[in-house]
Protein backbone atom coordinates (compact mmCIF):
# COMPACT_ATOMS: atom_id res chain seq x y z
CA UNK A 1 0.00 0.00 0.00
CA UNK A 2 1.64 3.27 -1.43
CA UNK A 3 1.61 6.27 1.84
CA UNK A 4 1.67 9.82 1.20
CA UNK A 5 2.84 11.72 4.10
CA UNK A 6 2.37 15.67 4.34
CA UNK A 7 3.93 17.37 7.00
CA UNK A 8 3.31 20.98 8.01
CA UNK A 9 1.24 22.68 10.28
CA UNK A 10 -2.47 21.04 10.46
CA UNK A 11 -5.89 22.14 11.76
CA UNK A 12 -8.53 20.38 12.40
CA UNK A 13 -12.27 19.86 14.62
CA UNK A 14 -13.69 17.45 16.63
CA UNK A 15 -16.54 19.56 17.03
CA UNK A 16 -18.47 22.57 16.70
CA UNK A 17 -16.85 25.63 17.22
CA UNK A 18 -19.57 28.18 16.86
CA UNK A 19 -20.17 27.67 20.62
CA UNK A 20 -16.63 27.36 22.27
CA UNK A 21 -13.82 26.78 19.59
CA UNK A 22 -10.84 26.62 22.02
CA UNK A 23 -11.72 23.07 23.07
CA UNK A 24 -12.96 21.86 19.67
CA UNK A 25 -9.99 23.37 17.21
CA UNK A 26 -7.08 21.55 17.09
CA UNK A 27 -3.67 23.00 15.68
CA UNK A 28 -0.07 21.30 15.16
CA UNK A 29 2.94 23.41 14.27
CA UNK A 30 4.54 20.94 13.49
CA UNK A 31 2.04 18.46 12.28
CA UNK A 32 1.50 15.54 9.62
CA UNK A 33 -1.35 13.69 7.42
CA UNK A 34 -0.78 10.38 6.76
CA UNK A 35 -2.83 9.12 3.57
CA UNK A 36 -3.12 5.89 1.59
CA UNK A 37 -6.28 4.04 -0.46
CA UNK A 38 -7.56 7.88 -1.06
CA UNK A 39 -8.17 8.45 2.93
CA UNK A 40 -6.63 9.96 5.83
CA UNK A 41 -5.12 7.44 8.08
CA UNK A 42 -4.08 9.14 11.21
CA UNK A 43 -3.15 13.26 11.87
CA UNK A 44 -1.03 13.72 14.39
CA UNK A 45 2.51 15.00 15.37
CA UNK A 46 4.41 14.90 12.31
CA UNK A 47 7.93 13.59 13.55
CA UNK A 48 6.23 10.81 15.34
CA UNK A 49 4.06 10.02 11.69
CA UNK A 50 7.20 9.96 10.16
CA UNK A 51 9.34 7.15 12.32
CA UNK A 52 6.05 5.26 12.75
CA UNK A 53 5.94 5.12 8.68
CA UNK A 54 9.50 5.17 7.23
CA UNK A 55 8.46 4.36 3.60
CA UNK A 56 6.05 6.94 3.48
CA UNK A 57 6.59 9.31 0.04
CA UNK A 58 7.12 12.60 1.93
CA UNK A 59 6.00 16.53 0.95
CA UNK A 60 7.08 19.08 3.73
CA UNK A 61 4.79 21.80 2.91
CA UNK A 62 7.25 23.51 5.95
CA UNK A 63 5.01 26.47 7.84
CA UNK A 64 2.21 26.51 5.38
CA UNK A 65 -0.83 25.29 7.00
CA UNK A 66 -2.92 22.04 5.99
CA UNK A 67 -6.78 22.21 5.98
CA UNK A 68 -9.61 20.07 4.72
CA UNK A 69 -10.18 20.84 1.18
CA UNK A 70 -12.95 23.42 1.33
CA UNK A 71 -16.65 22.57 1.09
CA UNK A 72 -19.29 24.59 -1.66
CA UNK A 73 -22.47 24.33 -0.46
CA UNK A 74 -24.09 25.92 -3.03
CA UNK A 75 -22.92 27.62 -6.33
CA UNK A 76 -24.19 27.54 -10.33
CA UNK A 77 -21.94 25.77 -11.98
CA UNK A 78 -23.66 27.66 -15.45
CA UNK A 79 -22.91 30.81 -14.28
CA UNK A 80 -19.09 30.84 -13.83
CA UNK A 81 -19.37 32.79 -17.27
CA UNK A 82 -21.56 35.62 -16.09
CA UNK A 83 -19.96 35.98 -12.83
CA UNK A 84 -19.80 39.66 -11.92
CA UNK A 85 -22.38 41.22 -13.83
CA UNK A 86 -23.42 44.96 -12.81
CA UNK A 87 -26.32 46.49 -11.46
CA UNK A 88 -29.24 44.35 -10.77
CA UNK A 89 -30.82 42.91 -7.80
CA UNK A 90 -32.01 38.95 -7.92
CA UNK A 91 -35.49 39.25 -10.44
CA UNK A 92 -33.91 41.54 -12.63
CA UNK A 93 -30.24 39.98 -12.41
CA UNK A 94 -31.93 36.18 -13.49
CA UNK A 95 -33.89 37.89 -16.62
CA UNK A 96 -30.96 40.35 -17.51
CA UNK A 97 -28.33 38.15 -17.12
CA UNK A 98 -28.54 34.58 -15.85
CA UNK A 99 -31.53 33.02 -18.09
CA UNK A 100 -29.76 34.28 -21.08
CA UNK A 101 -26.44 32.41 -20.35
CA UNK A 102 -28.40 29.04 -18.79
CA UNK A 103 -30.21 28.91 -22.00
CA UNK A 104 -27.26 28.05 -23.95
CA UNK A 105 -26.69 24.60 -22.11
CA UNK A 106 -28.52 22.19 -23.71
CA UNK A 107 -25.07 22.31 -25.77
CA UNK A 108 -23.37 19.55 -24.63
CA UNK A 109 -20.08 20.92 -25.81
CA UNK A 110 -20.71 24.28 -24.26
CA UNK A 111 -21.61 22.36 -20.88
CA UNK A 112 -18.58 20.72 -21.11
CA UNK A 113 -16.49 23.62 -21.13
CA UNK A 114 -18.13 25.57 -18.61
CA UNK A 115 -18.07 22.83 -16.26
CA UNK A 116 -14.45 21.85 -16.94
CA UNK A 117 -13.46 25.38 -16.12
CA UNK A 118 -15.38 25.72 -12.90
CA UNK A 119 -14.46 22.64 -11.54
CA UNK A 120 -10.45 23.70 -12.09
CA UNK A 121 -11.06 27.29 -11.05
CA UNK A 122 -12.37 25.89 -7.77
CA UNK A 123 -9.39 23.78 -7.15
CA UNK A 124 -7.43 26.65 -7.57
CA UNK A 125 -8.83 27.82 -4.74
CA UNK A 126 -8.71 25.04 -2.81
CA UNK A 127 -12.49 23.82 -3.25
CA UNK A 128 -12.62 20.34 -3.54
CA UNK A 129 -16.70 19.82 -3.26
CA UNK A 130 -18.85 22.02 -5.27
CA UNK A 131 -23.14 21.63 -4.56
CA UNK A 132 -23.87 23.14 -7.94
CA UNK A 133 -27.19 23.64 -9.65
CA UNK A 134 -27.11 22.71 -13.14
CA UNK A 135 -29.50 24.24 -15.78
CA UNK A 136 -33.11 22.91 -16.93
CA UNK A 137 -31.08 21.05 -19.45
CA UNK A 138 -30.34 16.48 -18.56
CA UNK A 139 -27.01 17.41 -20.44
CA UNK A 140 -26.20 20.00 -18.14
CA UNK A 141 -26.14 18.10 -15.17
CA UNK A 142 -24.05 14.79 -17.38
CA UNK A 143 -21.34 17.51 -18.02
CA UNK A 144 -20.37 18.27 -14.39
CA UNK A 145 -21.08 15.16 -13.02
CA UNK A 146 -18.83 13.78 -16.14
CA UNK A 147 -16.14 16.72 -15.37
CA UNK A 148 -16.17 16.10 -11.72
CA UNK A 149 -15.65 11.68 -12.67
CA UNK A 150 -12.28 12.76 -14.57
CA UNK A 151 -11.03 14.73 -11.64
CA UNK A 152 -12.15 12.33 -9.19
CA UNK A 153 -13.79 14.99 -7.11
CA UNK A 154 -17.06 14.34 -4.49
CA UNK A 155 -19.77 16.79 -5.59
CA UNK A 156 -23.37 17.53 -5.45
CA UNK A 157 -25.59 18.71 -8.43
CA UNK A 158 -28.60 18.58 -9.73
CA UNK A 159 -31.48 19.46 -12.95
CA UNK A 160 -32.59 22.67 -12.08
CA UNK A 161 -36.51 22.42 -12.60
CA UNK A 162 -38.64 25.34 -13.62
CA UNK A 163 -42.02 25.31 -15.31
CA UNK A 164 -42.93 29.31 -14.90
CA UNK A 165 -41.79 32.38 -14.60
CA UNK A 166 -38.70 31.68 -16.86
CA UNK A 167 -37.66 31.66 -20.59
CA UNK A 168 -39.99 29.57 -23.24
CA UNK A 169 -36.16 27.86 -24.03
CA UNK A 170 -35.75 27.58 -20.08
CA UNK A 171 -39.25 25.35 -19.04
CA UNK A 172 -39.98 22.26 -18.19
CA UNK A 173 -42.80 21.07 -17.20
CA UNK A 174 -43.90 19.08 -14.06
CA UNK A 175 -43.53 15.63 -15.45
CA UNK A 176 -40.34 16.15 -17.66
CA UNK A 177 -38.85 17.67 -14.48
CA UNK A 178 -39.77 14.36 -12.78
CA UNK A 179 -38.94 12.08 -15.55
CA UNK A 180 -35.50 13.69 -16.18
CA UNK A 181 -34.22 14.17 -12.22
CA UNK A 182 -35.86 10.66 -11.88
CA UNK A 183 -33.52 9.69 -14.70
CA UNK A 184 -29.95 11.65 -13.79
CA UNK A 185 -30.36 10.20 -10.61
CA UNK A 186 -30.75 7.12 -11.32
CA UNK A 187 -27.51 7.11 -13.46
CA UNK A 188 -25.97 9.71 -10.98
CA UNK A 189 -26.94 9.21 -7.68
CA UNK A 190 -23.98 7.06 -5.79
CA UNK A 191 -21.73 6.93 -8.59
CA UNK A 192 -17.96 7.07 -8.14
CA UNK A 193 -18.04 10.37 -5.90
CA UNK A 194 -21.40 11.79 -7.19
CA UNK A 195 -24.26 12.54 -5.22
CA UNK A 196 -27.86 14.19 -6.83
CA UNK A 197 -29.83 16.62 -5.55
CA UNK A 198 -33.07 17.56 -6.24
CA UNK A 199 -33.40 21.10 -7.55
CA UNK A 200 -36.57 23.07 -7.73
CA UNK A 201 -34.83 26.41 -8.66
CA UNK A 202 -37.13 28.25 -6.44
CA UNK A 203 -40.87 28.43 -5.59
CA UNK A 204 -41.35 31.59 -7.98
CA UNK A 205 -40.07 29.35 -10.91
CA UNK A 206 -42.10 25.84 -10.30
CA UNK A 207 -45.90 25.23 -10.39
CA UNK A 208 -47.74 23.88 -7.45
CA UNK A 209 -47.48 20.52 -9.51
CA UNK A 210 -43.98 20.85 -10.42
CA UNK A 211 -43.01 21.38 -6.63
CA UNK A 212 -45.91 18.33 -5.68
CA UNK A 213 -43.63 15.91 -8.10
CA UNK A 214 -40.63 16.82 -7.13
CA UNK A 215 -41.52 16.24 -3.86
CA UNK A 216 -42.79 12.47 -4.74
CA UNK A 217 -39.47 12.09 -6.10
CA UNK A 218 -37.96 13.21 -3.22
CA UNK A 219 -40.10 10.78 -0.96
CA UNK A 220 -39.00 7.86 -3.52
CA UNK A 221 -35.29 8.74 -3.52
CA UNK A 222 -34.86 10.00 0.22
CA UNK A 223 -31.22 9.03 0.08
CA UNK A 224 -31.03 12.43 -2.30
CA UNK A 225 -30.67 15.81 -1.23
CA UNK A 226 -33.06 18.64 -2.06
CA UNK A 227 -31.26 22.07 -2.76
CA UNK A 228 -33.19 25.12 -3.45
CA UNK A 229 -33.65 29.38 -2.82
CA UNK A 230 -35.53 30.94 0.68
CA UNK A 231 -36.21 34.31 1.29
CA UNK A 232 -32.90 35.81 -0.06
CA UNK A 233 -34.58 39.04 -0.94
CA UNK A 234 -37.60 41.19 0.09
CA UNK A 235 -39.43 41.37 -3.28
CA UNK A 236 -39.03 37.91 -4.19
CA UNK A 237 -40.79 37.45 -0.36
CA UNK A 238 -43.68 39.82 -1.83
CA UNK A 239 -43.82 37.50 -5.28
CA UNK A 240 -43.92 34.12 -3.33
CA UNK A 241 -46.63 35.98 -1.30
CA UNK A 242 -48.94 36.68 -4.10
CA UNK A 243 -47.86 33.29 -6.04
CA UNK A 244 -49.00 30.59 -3.08
CA UNK A 245 -51.41 33.03 -1.19
CA UNK A 246 -52.72 30.58 0.73
CA UNK A 247 -49.04 29.94 2.28
CA UNK A 248 -47.85 30.08 6.19
CA UNK A 249 -44.56 31.72 4.68
CA UNK A 250 -41.95 31.06 1.90
CA UNK A 251 -40.85 27.85 3.18
CA UNK A 252 -44.58 26.36 3.28
CA UNK A 253 -44.52 26.76 -0.30
CA UNK A 254 -41.94 23.57 0.35
CA UNK A 255 -43.37 22.12 3.11
CA UNK A 256 -46.50 21.99 1.68
CA UNK A 257 -45.31 19.55 -1.09
CA UNK A 258 -43.19 18.06 0.57
CA UNK A 259 -40.28 19.32 0.18
CA UNK A 260 -39.22 20.08 3.70
CA UNK A 261 -36.37 17.47 5.19
CA UNK A 262 -33.43 17.24 7.38
CA UNK A 263 -31.78 16.19 3.47
CA UNK A 264 -32.62 19.80 2.36
CA UNK A 265 -30.24 22.65 1.35
CA UNK A 266 -32.28 26.25 1.49
CA UNK A 267 -29.92 28.61 0.52
CA UNK A 268 -29.60 32.40 1.54
CA UNK A 269 -32.10 32.21 4.22
CA UNK A 270 -32.00 35.83 5.16
CA UNK A 271 -35.60 37.25 5.48
CA UNK A 272 -36.73 34.30 8.09
CA UNK A 273 -40.11 34.21 9.98
CA UNK A 274 -39.98 33.05 13.35
CA UNK A 275 -41.86 29.95 12.30
CA UNK A 276 -39.91 29.47 9.26
CA UNK A 277 -36.71 29.31 11.58
CA UNK A 278 -38.73 26.71 14.03
CA UNK A 279 -39.33 24.31 11.30
CA UNK A 280 -36.36 24.52 10.04
CA UNK A 281 -34.99 23.53 13.34
CA UNK A 282 -36.90 20.81 14.00
CA UNK A 283 -36.71 19.35 10.90
CA UNK A 284 -33.13 19.79 11.10
CA UNK A 285 -32.53 20.69 8.08
CA UNK A 286 -29.64 23.27 6.58
CA UNK A 287 -29.82 26.94 5.64
CA UNK A 288 -26.74 27.84 3.45
CA UNK A 289 -24.73 31.58 3.79
CA UNK A 290 -23.87 33.31 0.33
CA UNK A 291 -22.02 36.02 1.92
CA UNK A 292 -20.33 37.72 -1.70
CA UNK A 293 -23.47 37.21 -3.37
CA UNK A 294 -25.49 38.65 -0.52
CA UNK A 295 -23.86 41.72 -0.63
CA UNK A 296 -23.08 41.81 -4.40
CA UNK A 297 -26.85 41.21 -5.07
CA UNK A 298 -28.25 43.68 -1.94
CA UNK A 299 -30.07 40.98 -0.35
CA UNK A 300 -29.75 41.46 3.32
CA UNK A 301 -27.03 40.47 6.47
CA UNK A 302 -27.63 36.62 7.42
CA UNK A 303 -28.31 36.02 11.29
CA UNK A 304 -25.54 33.64 11.07
CA UNK A 305 -25.26 33.55 15.04
CA UNK A 306 -29.22 33.76 15.07
CA UNK A 307 -29.17 30.41 13.02
CA UNK A 308 -26.55 28.80 15.33
CA UNK A 309 -27.89 29.57 18.73
CA UNK A 310 -31.22 27.23 17.10
CA UNK A 311 -28.85 24.38 16.38
CA UNK A 312 -29.35 25.04 12.51
CA UNK A 313 -26.75 23.16 10.09
CA UNK A 314 -25.12 25.94 8.50
CA UNK A 315 -23.33 25.29 5.60
CA UNK A 316 -21.21 27.96 3.74
CA UNK A 317 -20.91 28.51 -0.13
CA UNK A 318 -20.02 31.28 -2.98
CA UNK A 319 -23.21 30.88 -5.06
CA UNK A 320 -21.22 31.69 -8.11
CA UNK A 321 -22.36 33.53 -10.08
CA UNK A 322 -24.91 35.58 -8.00
CA UNK A 323 -21.32 35.39 -5.95
CA UNK A 324 -18.53 37.85 -7.18
CA UNK A 325 -16.10 34.93 -5.73
CA UNK A 326 -14.65 31.58 -6.87
CA UNK A 327 -12.95 31.73 -3.69
CA UNK A 328 -13.97 30.45 -0.04
CA UNK A 329 -11.20 32.61 1.76
CA UNK A 330 -13.01 35.45 -0.08
CA UNK A 331 -16.40 33.92 1.31
CA UNK A 332 -15.08 33.53 5.05
CA UNK A 333 -13.94 37.02 4.75
CA UNK A 334 -17.87 38.43 3.55
CA UNK A 335 -19.09 35.97 5.98
CA UNK A 336 -16.89 37.60 8.67
CA UNK A 337 -18.20 41.52 7.76
CA UNK A 338 -21.82 40.47 7.66
CA UNK A 339 -21.34 39.14 11.25
CA UNK A 340 -19.14 42.36 12.40
CA UNK A 341 -22.67 44.31 10.58
CA UNK A 342 -24.78 42.02 12.72
CA UNK A 343 -22.17 42.91 16.21
CA UNK A 344 -19.92 39.45 16.06
CA UNK A 345 -16.50 38.98 14.90
CA UNK A 346 -16.33 35.49 13.77
CA UNK A 347 -13.17 33.68 14.88
CA UNK A 348 -10.84 31.94 11.99
CA UNK A 349 -11.38 29.16 13.46
CA UNK A 350 -15.01 29.27 13.12
CA UNK A 351 -14.50 30.41 8.99
CA UNK A 352 -12.63 27.78 8.54
CA UNK A 353 -14.92 25.44 10.00
CA UNK A 354 -17.67 26.65 8.50
CA UNK A 355 -16.04 26.17 4.83
CA UNK A 356 -15.57 22.85 5.63
CA UNK A 357 -16.90 20.57 8.29
CA UNK A 358 -19.86 22.79 8.64
CA UNK A 359 -20.23 22.89 4.79
CA UNK A 360 -20.03 19.04 5.13
CA UNK A 361 -22.39 18.41 7.80
CA UNK A 362 -25.15 20.79 5.93
CA UNK A 363 -24.85 18.20 2.57
CA UNK A 364 -24.67 15.13 5.71
CA UNK A 365 -21.52 14.36 4.47
CA UNK A 366 -19.64 14.99 7.79
CA UNK A 367 -16.68 13.01 8.87
CA UNK A 368 -16.56 12.09 4.98
CA UNK A 369 -15.01 15.22 3.56
CA UNK A 370 -14.31 18.67 4.88
CA UNK A 371 -12.49 16.88 7.75
CA UNK A 372 -9.09 16.96 8.81
CA UNK A 373 -9.35 13.37 10.56
CA UNK A 374 -8.80 9.69 10.20
CA UNK A 375 -11.51 8.14 7.90
CA UNK A 376 -12.26 10.84 5.72
CA UNK A 377 -11.37 11.42 1.89
CA UNK A 378 -7.88 12.48 1.48
CA UNK A 379 -9.32 15.71 0.23
CA UNK A 380 -6.92 19.10 1.44
CA UNK A 381 -5.80 22.21 0.95
CA UNK A 382 -2.69 23.52 1.84
CA UNK A 383 -2.85 27.39 2.46
CA UNK A 384 0.58 29.59 2.17
CA UNK A 385 0.25 32.36 4.85
CA UNK A 386 2.82 34.87 3.11
CA UNK A 387 1.59 34.68 -0.36
CA UNK A 388 1.38 37.87 -1.01
CA UNK A 389 3.34 41.04 0.06
CA UNK A 390 0.72 42.77 1.69
CA UNK A 391 -0.10 39.79 3.72
CA UNK A 392 3.56 37.99 4.27
CA UNK A 393 4.28 41.55 6.05
CA UNK A 394 1.27 41.02 8.42
CA UNK A 395 1.35 37.54 9.16
CA UNK A 396 5.23 38.11 9.61
CA UNK A 397 4.55 40.34 13.12
CA UNK A 398 1.64 37.31 13.76
CA UNK A 399 1.96 36.01 17.20
CA UNK A 400 -0.40 32.88 17.26
CA UNK A 401 -1.51 30.64 14.44
CA UNK A 402 -4.78 32.76 14.07
CA UNK A 403 -3.22 36.16 14.29
CA UNK A 404 -0.93 34.07 11.11
CA UNK A 405 -4.38 32.96 9.46
CA UNK A 406 -6.75 35.54 9.76
CA UNK A 407 -5.02 37.91 6.48
CA UNK A 408 -5.12 35.13 4.43
CA UNK A 409 -8.81 34.93 5.41
CA UNK A 410 -9.44 38.46 4.53
CA UNK A 411 -7.16 39.04 1.76
CA UNK A 412 -6.27 35.99 0.63
CA UNK A 413 -7.41 34.35 -2.73
CA UNK A 414 -6.00 31.42 -5.12
CA UNK A 415 -2.08 32.88 -4.43
CA UNK A 416 -2.82 31.43 -1.12
CA UNK A 417 -3.23 28.08 -2.13
CA UNK A 418 -0.12 26.08 -2.43
CA UNK A 419 -1.18 22.77 -3.21
CA UNK A 420 -4.27 20.70 -3.42
CA UNK A 421 -5.09 17.04 -2.92
CA UNK A 422 -8.07 15.21 -4.18
CA UNK A 423 -8.62 11.26 -3.13
CA UNK A 424 -5.46 11.48 -2.01
CA UNK A 425 -3.90 12.51 -5.47
CA UNK A 426 -2.12 15.94 -6.04
CA UNK A 427 -4.32 18.09 -8.22
CA UNK A 428 -2.39 21.43 -7.81
N1 LIG B 1 -32.88 32.50 -6.71
C1 LIG B 1 -33.32 31.76 -7.74
N2 LIG B 1 -32.35 31.49 -8.62
C2 LIG B 1 -31.25 32.09 -8.15
C3 LIG B 1 -29.90 32.16 -8.62
O1 LIG B 1 -29.53 31.64 -9.67
N3 LIG B 1 -29.03 32.86 -7.84
C4 LIG B 1 -29.42 33.46 -6.68
N4 LIG B 1 -28.51 34.13 -5.97
N5 LIG B 1 -30.67 33.40 -6.22
C5 LIG B 1 -31.57 32.72 -6.95
ZN1 LIG C 1 -28.23 30.04 -5.77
Amino acid sequence: MSMQLLLGQTLGFTGNPLDDWQDVTHHDSAGGVLIADGQIKAVGDGATLRAAHPRAAVTDYGDALITAGFVDAHMHYPQTGMIASWGKQLIDWLNTYTFPEESRFGDRAYADDVAGRTLDLALAHGTTTLTSFCTIHPESVDAFFAAAALRNMAVVAGKTCMDRNAPDALRDTAQSAYDDSKSLLERWHGAGRAHYAITPRFSPTSTPDQLSALGALWSEHPDCLMQTHLSEQLPEIDWVRGLFPDARDYLDTYEAFGLLGARGLYGHAIHLEPCEIARLSEIGAAVVHCPTSNTFIGSGLFDLMGLAARQMRIGLATDTGGGSSFSMLRTMAAAYEIAQLRGTALHPAQLIWLATEGSANALHMGGQIGHLGAGAAADICVLDLASTPAIAQRSARANSIWDALFPTIMMGDDRAIKAVWVAGQPAI
